[in-house]
């Protein structure tokens, strides 16, 4: 039941298309991770967080179409479901099973604490759907389900896995055994933190309502250039040093996308373009885009046009999740007196 190495475990929620944000942030160090890990002997689990998706408003049709796109998109970007273990929530009933015992070990003045709640429950509290104040522990369920060794996270989601690893060590206390494993999470220094392409002070989001803001995963080489071309920037030409760009959050954006779509450090980059102003710059970071992420976008609309054949990913990879599921929940069940 416990794995033997590092088993590394991290899940998207299907709210909407994947952009430049999502890509840079968290898939392309799952797809480093995969090899990597794998190399080192251990497993690599990614999933689809569809009963997530449903403590925000979300139409059905949204959520089906959702959930295939973005499966695909990871397939397209170099998740290789015979390598990792790729699966929607919903196909493994263990997630919620195991949420609803931990709802019992889990105390609602933790809860309370969660930044994440409160700020899109908004002021309207009393309004929040119960899904959304319980979100963290299924997402404790999520990880412990599996004894995730490493969870890779984007910094909002750290506090939900200080939650999951208060919750492990409160249960194995309460029930005297040492069935979960408390995940540690990753927040990759490496995975940049990708700002809008019209305003460098909000993150680039798929809630942004400009389509300029951001970089979407399905947009083509065209749209691509274009949304660089015209991405905002100042008339200052780029320094020598990274430290000069302080104060210049556009460019500082810009180079930072440039470093993380070609693997090289932003001061690295910067060395090619000093004295140069934007004009030379952005085409460059266009032609680089469109080489790294026209590819993953043909491969994407080629998928798509089989969602049969994702929906088979998803089904062998959750019969996988299921297997190594199915002792933890007994064990957890049995830890609390519910099976004999
Ligand atoms: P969105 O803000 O577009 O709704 P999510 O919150 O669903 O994105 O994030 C999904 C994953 O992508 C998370 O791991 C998150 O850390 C990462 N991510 C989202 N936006 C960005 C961004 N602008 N830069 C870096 N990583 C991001
Ligand atoms: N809450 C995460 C997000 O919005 C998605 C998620 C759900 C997740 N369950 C998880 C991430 C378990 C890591 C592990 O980004």
């Amino acid at each position: 039941m416990r794995p033997k190495s590092t088993r590394v475990v991290s899940g998207i929620q299907p709210t909407g298309n994947l952009h430049l944000g999502n890509y840079l942030g968290a898939v392309k160090q799952w797809v480093a991770m995969q090899d990597d890990i794998q190399a080192g002997g251990g497993e690599t689990m990614y999933f689809i967080a569809d009963l997530h998706a449903l403590t925000q408003p979300i139409t059905p049709a949204d959520l089906r179409a959702n959930t295939i796109e973005v499966t695909a998109t990871l397939v397209a970007a170099g998740i290789d479901p015979d390598r990792s273990i790729l699966f929607n929530q919903t196909r493994v009933p263990a997630h919620s099973e195991l949420a609803w015992l931990l709802n019992n070990v889990a105390r609602v003045g933790w809860l309370n604490r969660m930044t994440q709640f409160k700020d899109k429950a908004g002021k309207n509290r009393e309004g929040a759907s119960v899904g959304l104040y319980d979100y963290p522990v299924l997402m404790a369920a999520d990880v412990l389900l599996y004894n995730a060794t490493h969870v890779p996270v984007g910094d909002d989601q750290k506090q939900h896995l200080e939650l999951a690893r208060d919750i492990a060590a409160k249960f194995n206390l309460d029930y005297q055994t040492d069935l979960f494993t408390l995940p540690e999470p990753l927040v990759s220094t490496a995975a940049p933190r990708i700002m809008s392409l019209r305003d460098a002070n909000a993150k680039m989001s798929k809630s942004n309502p400009s389509e300029q803001s951001r970089v979407n995963l399905t947009d083509s080489d065209d749209v691509i250039a274009d949304k660089f071309k015209k991405a905002k920037t100042d008339p200052d030409l780029l320094p020598a040093s990274v430290d000069e760009l302080d104060g210049r959050a556009e460019a500082k954006n810009l180079l930072a996308i440039f470093a993380a779509l070609s693997d090289r450090t932003p001061a690295d980059v910067l060395a090619d373009y000093a004295g140069k102003g934007f004009g030379a710059f952005k085409p460059a970071l266009a032609d680089l885009a469109v080489a790294k992420l026209g590819p993953i976008r043909n491969e994407l609309t080629r998928l798509l046009a089989d969602p049969s054949a994702i929906d088979a990913i998803l089904e062998k990879g959750a019969a996988r999740a299921r297997d190594l599921a199915a002792p933890t929940l007994q064990a957890a069940q049995e830890a609390m007196g519910l099976l004999a």
